[in-house]
């Protein structure tokens, strides 16, 4: 059905070709029969444009040229393509460097335009690419874990100007006796609702954190973000290299974090006493207890206060203890490079 007018064969070989390696090099490869078919490479939506800016506008004369522009683009991810031909007997075709994943919410009906999405070229690890990808509203974005499975997360691109992050785990403070956020490690694999992120009980398998873990540099700790956002106060954040929070195991010990605000204290660049043990305490810091750390949270703190996790004993001045409805988040993250 493709080119059947044209006298070019040499051109249609070449194309041919190109769509085989395409199609073997796509991670779906291992399900396709007929790699030579076109559903094989794009998802096609009828009567769909994708409002997004275009990274170049051609006329060709079939679907066959327009998706093979793109297959040629490195950098192009999906296409608008008329659904009908102009007078000239020609189509228009335009290359797009985002899909629907990236920008959810502007692929609208449009009776004069189909919508084309190359297969396997975006497989974003984390929200990072997101964010590289200039996607800019928070919320659920399809990420691929170090398996090759996908997996809705959440994304946070716009509360720290340049970092992405994506959420690890949240739960509310009613959930707080729920093993996977009272005693267990963050290296223990205790999945809650991992395929529906939530806000209330919320976490990533070992396997998906270890994979976020990889294509990330830093980790923060957020109280009741959904309703509060970022504005600093009773927030933390380190990054791994200082402090790999996975797989650290122990009792009060000092650790550098970028950044700490337990009710109003604040430092930054400084170290702050940790708890984790397999089967006793998920992460947390304790704010009664500096210990021989720098950072000291004791004015105000109640005795035994726990903070960002383990919550024990609970502090309602603290943003992630205030009151049932009260929610703590984890988040691995990265900046976005320029
Ligand atoms: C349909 O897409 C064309 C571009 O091909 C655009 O100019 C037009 O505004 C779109 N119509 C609707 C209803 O979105
Ligand atoms: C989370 O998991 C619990 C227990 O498995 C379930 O009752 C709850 O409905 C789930 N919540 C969401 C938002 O999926
Ligand atoms: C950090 O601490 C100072 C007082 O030392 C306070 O004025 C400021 O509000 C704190 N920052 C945040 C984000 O709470
Ligand atoms: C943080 O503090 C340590 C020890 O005081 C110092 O070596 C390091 O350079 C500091 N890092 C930054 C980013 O300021
Ligand atoms: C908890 O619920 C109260 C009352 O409905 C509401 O005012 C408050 O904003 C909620 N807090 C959070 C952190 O969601």
């Amino acid at each position: 059905m493709f080119g059947l007018l044209r006298t070019d064969q040499s051109r249609h070989v070449i194309i041919f070709v190109f769509y085989i390696l395409e199609a073997v090099f796509a991670e779906e490869s291992h399900t396709m029969h007929h790699p030579n078919h076109l559903q094989d490479i794009f998802v096609k939506e009828e009567y769909h444009f994708l409002n997004v800016p275009g990274i170049g506008t051609f006329t060709v004369y079939d679907t066959f040229d327009c998706t093979f522009e793109c297959l040629s683009n490195p950098s192009c991810l999906s296409l608008n393509l008329a659904a009908s031909k102009g007078a000239d007997g020609k189509l228009w075709c335009e290359l797009l460097t985002s899909n629907k994943d990236i920008n959810p919410g502007e692929l609208k009906e449009n009776k004069t335009s189909h919508h084309f999405a190359l297969k396997g070229r975006f497989r974003p690890t984390s929200c990072v690419e997101y964010g590289q990808q200039s996607a800019s509203k928070d919320g659920i974005y399809k990420i691929y874990d170090d398996g090759g499975n996908s997996f809705p997360a959440y994304c946070d691109l716009t509360s720290e100007a340049g970092i992405a992050w994506t959420l690890v785990m949240s739960w509310s403070r009613e959930n707080r006796l729920i093993s996977a956020f009272y005693n267990t490690a963050l290296q223990i694999n205790a999945p809650e609702n991992e395929t529906s992120p939530n806000w209330d009980r919320y976490r990533l398998s070992l396997e998906r954190m270890r994979s976020l873990q990889v294509h990330s540099t830093h980790w923060r700790a957020t109280c009741s973000y959904p309703t509060h956002g970022i504005d600093f106060r009773d927030y933390l954040r380190g990054n791994f290299k200082d402090f790999d929070i996975v797989d650290f195991l122990g009792n009060g010990e000092c650790k550098r974090v970028d950044y700490v605000d337990i009710r109003g204290h604040n430092g930054t660049n400084l170290t702050v006493s940790f708890w984790q043990q397999k089967y006793s305490y998920t992460l947390h810091t304790d704010s009664r207890l500096a210990g021989s750390c720098k950072f000291d949270a004791s004015v105000g703190a109640v005795s035994g206060e726990d903070n960002f996790g383990f919550y024990e004993v609970m502090n309602p001045k603290f943003r992630c203890t205030q009151a049932g409805n009260s929610t703590t988040q984890w988040w691995f993250g990265a900046h976005l490079k320029k």
